[in-house]
C-alpha cells in the first residue's frame, strides 16, 4: 500500500507524532516538519538523523505548505489551529488537529465549512478518549452494560507550575499565559461525550479564582474551571480542568441506569487511566461486588470466568487481564497518542476508524467556550449551538469573543471572569531566565 505522506506543523508536542511516523511501523512517512523555533528544529533534526529520515525541515508555514504531502498534523499554538486547518483543507490535505479546534465561534463557522467543502478527513486529537479506561467505558456503554447514561464526571487537573517555564518560555503573549481557565476544556468533558455519543445542549461555568501558583509563573487566567453540562438526553456531566491546582488528577466516572464505571481515582498516572472499576447488574461477577481490572486496548466486554482470580476480598474482585507488554503504551499518554494517529491514518485509508470529527470536536470545545460566557454572566446557563445545522451557524459568523487580542478584534475578553491584575514584567523575565538556563 502507498505510504501516506505526513507533514507536522509545530515540533515540540509534534515530536510525538513525528516519532509515531518514524517508529510505529505503519504505512506512513513523515516528509516535512515546520517550526519557527530554531531550538525545536534542532531537536527534531536529531530524531530524524537517528532514524535516517530524509524529512525536510521548514521555518516558515507558507514554504512548508508547498511540500508534497497527503496530510498535516497541527501541533502549533493551541489557539491558532483553525486558520491553519482551513488553509490545509483548502489545499486538499487531511488534517489532524491538536487541542483546541478553535478559539472563537467565527473560526468554528469557517472550520466546519472548510471540512465540508474539502471532503477531507478532519480528526481532532482528543487523545484522552483513547486511554484503556475511557475506551473500555465506551465499549461497556455501547454494549448496554451500563444502561442509559445519567451522570458523569471528567477531571483533567495538571499542576503545570513546575513545567511552565519550558512550555511558555517567559513569553507574556504565550497562549497559556493569556487563556481563560475555561479554554483547555476537552480533556475532561471530551471522553464522556465520545463514549456516549450524546450532544451537550447547555452549560453553566464556574471559575476557580486566579491564584499565586499561576500568577507566580505568569498565568493570568483562573486556577481552574468547572462546567456543569446538560446532554441531549438530560444526563448531567461535571467537567473539571485546571492548570494551577495543587495536585494532578485524570479521572472519569459514569453512572448509567444499570451500573457504574470509573477509572482509578489517584494522581494522574498510567495506572489511573489504565485501570477500571465496574459495578453493574449484568457483569459476570458476584452480585454487588466491584470488578477492578486493567482493560487492554483490544479487550471486549468482561466475560464470565474472567473475574475473581486474584486479590479477592469481600468488597471487590481484582483481575489482571493481561500482563503482556503492549508496545503501543510507549507512544505517550498511556498509549492514547498511538491510537489517535492510527485512527487518523485508517480514516484516510477508508478503513473503519474511531476518530473525533469536526462536529464532535466543536461540541467538546463549546462546553468550555460557552461556560466562560456563562461565568462572565453570573454563571447563567447558556445553550450550546449544534454546528451540524447550517442555519444555526449564521449568527456566529462574526463572533470573535476570546482572550487573544490577535483574533478578538473589538470583542476581546478578559483572561479571568473574577479578577485581572497586571503581572509585572519581572515575573516573565524570571521565567524566561529559568527557561534559558534549562537549555544550557
Ligand atoms: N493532547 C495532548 O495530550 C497535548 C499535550 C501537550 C500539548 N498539546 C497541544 O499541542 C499543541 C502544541 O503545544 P506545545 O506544548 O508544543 O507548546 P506550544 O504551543 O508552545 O508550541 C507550539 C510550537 O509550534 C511552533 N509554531 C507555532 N506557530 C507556528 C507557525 N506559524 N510556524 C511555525 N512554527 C510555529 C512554535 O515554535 C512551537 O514550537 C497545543 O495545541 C497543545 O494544546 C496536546
Amino acid at each position: 500500500m502507498k505510504k501516506i505522506k505526513i507533514g507536522v506543523l509545530g515540533g515540540f508536542r509534534g515530536k510525538t507524532m513525528i516519532d509515531w511516523c518514524l517508529h510505529s511501523g505503519e504505512d506512513v512517512e513523515v516528509v516535512a516538519i515546520c517550526d519557527s523555533s530554531e531550538t525545536v528544529r534542532e531537536a527534531v533534526q536529531k530524531s530524524l538523523c537517528e532514524a535516517a529520515s530524509p524529512a525536510k525541515l521548514y521555518e516558515n508555514f507558507e514554504d512548508f505548505l508547498t511540500h508534497d504531502m497527503d496530510a498535516v498534523v497541527l501541533a502549533n499554538y493551541a489557539n491558532e489551529h483553525a486558520p491553519f486547518a482551513v488553509r490545509c483543507l483548502e489545499k486538499g490535505l487531511h488534517v489532524f488537529s491538536e487541542v483546541l479546534p478553535v478559539q472563537t465561534l467565527a473560526e468554528a463557522v469557517r472550520l466546519v465549512e472548510a471540512v465540508e467543502k474539502s471532503g477531507k478527513i478532519y480528526a481532532y486529537g482528543e487523545n484522552y478518549c483513547y486511554f484503556p479506561a475511557t475506551l473500555e467505558m465506551k465499549r461497556l456503554y455501547r454494549k448496554g452494560v451500563l444502561g442509559e447514561f445519567e451522570y458523569g464526571e471528567g477531571e483533567y487537573v495538571h499542576n503545570c507550575e513546575p513545567i511552565w517555564p519550558s512550555i511558555t518560555y517567559g513569553d507574556p503573549e504565550h497562549w497559556r499565559n493569556k487563556m481563560s481557565a475555561f479554554f483547555y476544556c476537552t480533556h475532561s468533558a471530551g471522553p464522556l461525550l465520545h463514549i456516549t455519543g450524546l450532544r451537550p445542549v447547555k452549560v453553566s461555568g464556574f471559575e476557580i479564582p486566579p491564584n499565586e501558583r499561576g500568577r507566580s509563573v505568569g498565568a493570568k487566567g483562573g486556577a481552574g474551571a468547572i462546567e456543569m453540562i446538560t446532554l441531549e438526553n438530560g444526563a448531567v456531566v461535571k467537567s473539571l480542568h485546571a492548570c494551577s491546582l495543587a495536585k494532578n488528577s485524570i479521572w472519569y466516572s459514569m453512572y448509567g441506569t444499570r451500573g457504574r464505571a470509573e477509572s482509578r481515582r489517584e494522581d494522574a498516572s498510567g495506572e489511573s487511566v489504565g485501570k477500571l472499576y465496574l459495578k453493574n447488574d449484568t457483569a459476570a461477577h458476584p452480585a454487588g461486588e466491584w470488578a477492578e481490572y486493567f482493560p487492554s486496548f483490544d479487550s471486549e466486554e468482561p466475560k464470565s470466568g474472567e473475574f475473581g482470580v486474584e486479590g479477592e476480598s469481600s468488597h471487590r474482585v481484582v483481575v489482571e487481564r493481561s500482563k503482556k507488554p503492549d508496545a503501543r503504551l510507549s507512544f505517550g499518554h498511556y498509549g492514547s497518542d498511538y491510537l489517535t494517529m492510527i485512527n487518523f491514518v485508517r480514516a484516510i485509508q477508508g478503513k473503519p476508524a474511531d476518530i473525533v470529527n469536526v462536529y464532535e470536536a466543536l461540541d467538546m470545545a463549546f462546553t468550555g467556550m460557552f461556560a466562560y460566557f456563562s461565568a462572565l454572566d453570573g454563571n447563567a446557563s447558556k445553550q450550546i449551538p449544534d454546528f451540524r445545522d447550517k442555519s444555526v451557524r449564521e449568527q456566529y459568523r462574526n463572533d470573535t469573543r476570546c482572550c487573544d487580542n490577535k483574533a478578538a478584534g473589538g470583542q476581546l475578553l478578559p483572561s479571568s471572569s473574577i479578577r485581572n491584575e497586571e503581572i509585572p514584567p519581572s515575573v516573565y523575565a524570571a521565567v524566561r531566565k529559568k527557561y534559558l538556563d534549562s537549555l544550557k
